[in-house]
């Protein structure tokens, strides 16, 4: 078999596209700020090791606030509601095998300069330098108005980042940040349709490769970012992978196939990061309009999975869990001929998790009305037989799996 390998840079660049829905729509706030943080990096003179934590920050800096709430409060230029996020982002790196040297980075990346109420305390040079030009760049992005054609803003955002934010920013950052801006592709580069090829043409580890258990790890964190978007899916997407990986063994997968699909479980609801945040929580039952909305949540798993490589199969995996095999599900109306197994595991561990797992409508389900579901399911023609007896015989031990993720 081949050994699974993918680039970093594709898989964070892509990923960072679904931390950036808000209520202003697809932002692509990472990628942009990751390419302003890279300019001004290298105009700094920061060294490789230094590019790559700045890189890697920058395109992840706001995974700790998941709501489109937590977001639209960071577009005011002056915002002081940062603190939550940067804790939040610190504690999903501080532990992680790939990023935890991005971690205080995240924690210090709303510092300002003067030390005026920073979160970590630190001011001036003791801030990372990292932190100091995400901040920068943070702030000249969410200065950009896509209603105005960009060269005709220039003349606002110099202004604003020179004379209006005294003690905020580092003064020899904004002197890099005045050089770049002087050329018209700067600006250019900021509404360009091409952004993710010009992001790659300045990221400095653009052909950085990494295997199945780095990718599972970023998964992990994704997962946590996803689940973080709705008070009652806390677990869920851990949850769902646990489950699908541990059914798809006890079907005989091979070990590299049951990881593959334990990435797919921990990504499947990726997409929901683009779901406004009370349709997720809503108490009740969906109205029709609201879940023609929800039904885009797949569409978006699939159209980011689909930009990294060698995602094919846990793309095919997570975003046809509201497939179904009578051809009936979302968003493809995919049927039995298209859905590969793994696909079908990851149906049928995404009910089983959300049937045991309290709602905003209703409580956790009891185990003989969640395989009377399943069972009806089954019937209806929608999920796996096979998997879900397999399922059904295994309920204590996947249930156990499920609950304590
Ligand atoms: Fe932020
Ligand atoms: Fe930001
Ligand atoms: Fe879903």
């Amino acid at each position: 078999m081949k050994q699974f390998i993918t680039n970093y840079y594709k898989l964070l660049s892509s990923l960072s596209l679904a931390m950036d829905f808000c209520t202003h729509g697809l932002m692509r706030h990472h990628q942009r700020v990751a390419l302003i943080s890279l300019q001004i990096g290298k105009l700094y003179g920061l060294n490789l090791k230094r590019m790559e934590n700045l890189f890697t920050a920058a395109i992840l800096h706001d995974a700790g606030s998941s709501t489109w709430t937590e977001k639209d409060l960071l577009f005011d230029f002056f915002s002081t509601d940062t603190e939550i996020h940067c804790k939040k982002g610190y504690n999903l790196f501080k532990n992680h095998t790939l990023f935890n040297s991005i971690a205080e980075i995240i924690l210090c990346h709303h510092d300002h300069w003067n030390g005026i109420n920073n979160i970590s305390g630190l001011k001036g040079n003791l801030i990372p330098v990292e932190s100091r030009i995400i901040y920068l760049a943070d702030r000249i992005d969410v200065l950009i108005r896509d209603d105005l054609y960009i060269l005709e803003q220039k003349r606002h955002i110099c202004k604003k980042i020179n004379e209006d934010s005294y003690g905020l920013f580092d003064p020899h950052l904004v002197e890099a940040f005045n050089d770049i801006s002087s050329r018209e592709c700067f600006w250019l580069d900021m509404h360009s349709p091409f952004i993710s090829e010009i992001l790659s043409h300045h990221c400095p580890i653009i052909s950085k490769k990494i295997g199945l258990k780095e990718v599972l790890s970023v998964a992990d964190t994704m997962s946590k970012v996803i689940d973080f978007k709705s008070p009652f899916t806390r677990r869920h997407s851990s949850g769902v992978a646990n489950v699908a990986s541990y059914l798809a063994s006890k079907a005989g997968c091979a070990e590299e196939d049951s990881k593959l699909i334990k990435v797919a479980g921990l990504l499947h609801d990726l997409g929901k990061l683009g779901i406004p945040d009370d349709i997720l929580d809503k108490p009740g039952k969906l109205t029709n309009s609201e879940f023609n909305i929800m039904k885009k949540h797949t569409y978006y798993t699939y159209h980011i999975l689909k930009l990294i490589d060698g995602f094919e199969d846990i793309n095919h995996f997570a975003s046809s869990h509201h497939e179904t095999l009578s051809g009936r599900g979302y968003p493809f109306k995919l049927d039995a001929s298209d859905l590969k197994h793994g696909a079908r595991v990851i149906a049928v561990a995404d009910i089983f998790t959300a049937l045991t797992e309290t709602r905003p409508y209703r409580q956790a389900m009891e185990k003989e009305e969640v395989i009377k579901i399943l069972t009806n399911q089954v019937k209806a023609g929608a999920i796996d037989s096979e998997l879900t007896s397999l399922l059904i015989s295994n309920y204590e031990e996947a249930y156990m799996l499920n609950i304590t993720v």
